[in-house]
């Protein structure tokens, strides 16, 4: 069988301790894949100057798979975070990481078994961030229509590939109309793609109290990116905590699987390190290359492994890194389905959608304003007439004023009753510069077919 090549990152820290220990299971059930090792963090800093080298990120591209041990990230010398480099430089917009119930790490609930598919590039953490005024700063939740897609697809065909039944959004579409009710509005449309799966959303916040009260009832979890940091979490503490929790980040060309702890370098050497995590990473890492018999062998002999009570310190255990990787080995039975399973990458499943604006009209524009106390605005600027102002998205003109507190920052809708054109809207920017309005930024109101592409101001 030809062997596939996977770019090896030992990392810093127990990283080689535990990547050892991955090398050792794979060979010993027979994996028919070859290592190139590539170097990255403190040990590469050190090596190259570069927390990430170039020739490394040539190799993940020219292998498309990596897994990678945990990297320490030197506090001072302002380097990049390696995670954040390799995410960005790869473009890898879904973040997988599961979460199953193993044996002899106690938590409360057992059968937890949750695929947990959080997007890893869009949302807050686009990094658009501005003050507006020196008391109001904005984060920008970017949310687009081919991000939401291409995860929601990836999810959608892994969810296929592991035979898994239901798929569950997770928004807070009741409150972010616009961002996340196109997040579900995608979900609905990938889900009809697939019909043979369930697929049903759930609120974020009612998300996380089924999830404390019964994890057991969830397949698969699709998110956008700031509910998928704090609920991939939350569902790793269900399942025994950070230790044992692994994850992968996928790219349309490239996949990079990697344990969610850190280097510790409080038991660096010592042979205490615990495996376990980049060992289901590197589970993960098969399923995605289609070698599911593999991954299903070496999953059976780590849980046997550890149902005989083989355990590292960090799990009650006395067993040492190899000691435990010892008994992997000797549970291993044959393989049987040793041709990988034909995978589709989900970018390539289909061409992402792109929505037109070929019917919308612009009708008016919200122009944000730097002012102590209600502003006098012009109520009528050519065809534009004031609609409202706002002050922290509540409506405070016209009257009655709401007795809350307002700070420096408002927003003051302008609309036509007919359409308009950018320079029209320029027009009333003009306008209010020659009235000395001290404005911030400005976003234009759309309408499709009557429909408008905006909110309306609390009490509008
Ligand atoms: P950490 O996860 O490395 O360690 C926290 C505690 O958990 C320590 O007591 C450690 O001994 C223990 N621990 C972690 N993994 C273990 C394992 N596999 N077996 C047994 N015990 C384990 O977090 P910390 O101390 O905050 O970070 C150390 C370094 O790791 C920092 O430089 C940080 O930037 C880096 N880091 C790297 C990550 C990555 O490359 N994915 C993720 C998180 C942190």
């Amino acid at each position: 069988m030809t062997k596939r090549t996977v770019t090896l990152i030992e990392g810093d820290g127990i990283g080689p301790e535990i990547c050892d220990s991955v090398v050792r299971v794979f060979e010993a059930a027979g994996v028919p894949i070859q290592w190139e090792k590539a170097i990255a963090g403190l040990g590469a800093i050190e090596a190259s100057g570069q927390g990430v080298p170039q020739e490394t990120l040539e190799s993940i591209k020219r292998n498309g798979v990596a897994l990678k041990g945990p990297t320490t990230t030197p506090i001072a010398g302002g380097h990049k975070s390696v995670n954040v480099t390799i995410r960005k430089a790869l473009e890898l917009y879904a973040n997988v990481r599961l979460a199953k119930s193993m044996p002899a790490v106690e938590t409360r609930f057992q059968n937890v078994d949750v695929l947990i598919v959080r997007e890893n590039i869009e949302d807050t953490y686009a990094g658009i961030e501005h003050y507006q005024t020196a008391n109001v700063a904005q984060c920008l939740k970017l949310i687009t229509r081919q991000g939401c897609e291409a995860v929601i697809r990836y999810t959608f065909e892994e969810a296929k590939k592991l035979g898994r039944k239901r798929v569950t959004c997770v928004h807070k579409a009741n409150i972010h109309k616009i961002t996340d009710g196109l997040w579900l509005q995608v979900f609905r449309e990938v889900a009809a793609e697939y019909p043979e799966i369930a697929a049903d959303d759930i609120i974020v916040d009612n998300c996380c109290m089924q999830l404390v009260a019964r994890p057991e009832q969830f397949d698969v979890l699709v998110l956008p990116n700031l509910y998928g940091d704090i609920v991939s979490d939350l569902c790793a503490g269900i399942v025994g905590g950070l230790g044992v929790a692994p994850g992968g980040n996928i790219g349309k060309s490239c996949a990079v699987f990697e344990a969610v702890h850190g280097s510790a370098p409080d038991i660096a050497g010592m042979g205490l390190a615990n495996p376990t995590a980049i060992l289901i990473s590197s589970i993960q890492m098969l399923q995605h290359m289609g070698y599911i018999g593999y991954a299903e062998a070496i999953e059976k002999a780590m849980v046997a492994a550890l149902s005989s009570g083989a355990k590292t310190r960090d799990l009650g255990g006395t067993a040492s890194t190899t000691e435990y990787t010892d008994a992997i080995i000797a549970n291993l039975s044959p393989v049987t389905q040793t041709e990988p399973v034909a995978t589709t990458a989900a970018m390539d499943a289909k061409p992402l959608s792109k929505a037109s604006m070929s019917s919308w009209d612009c009708v008016g524009l919200d122009v944000f304003v730097h002012h102590d106390g209600l502003p006098s605005m012009p109520q009528q600027i050519g065809n534009f007439t004031l609609r409202l102002m706002s002050n922290r998205g509540t409506k405070v003109w016209p009257g009655p004023t709401p007795d809350i507190l307002l700070v420096d920052h408002y927003r003051c809708r302008y609309v036509s009753d007919a359409p308009i054109s950018r320079q029209e809207a320029l027009g009333v920017l003009t306008e209010l510069t020659a009235q000395q309005v001290e404005w911030l930024h400005v976003e234009l109101l759309w309408n499709d077919a009557g429909e408008a592409k905006y909110t309306k101001a609390q009490g509008e």
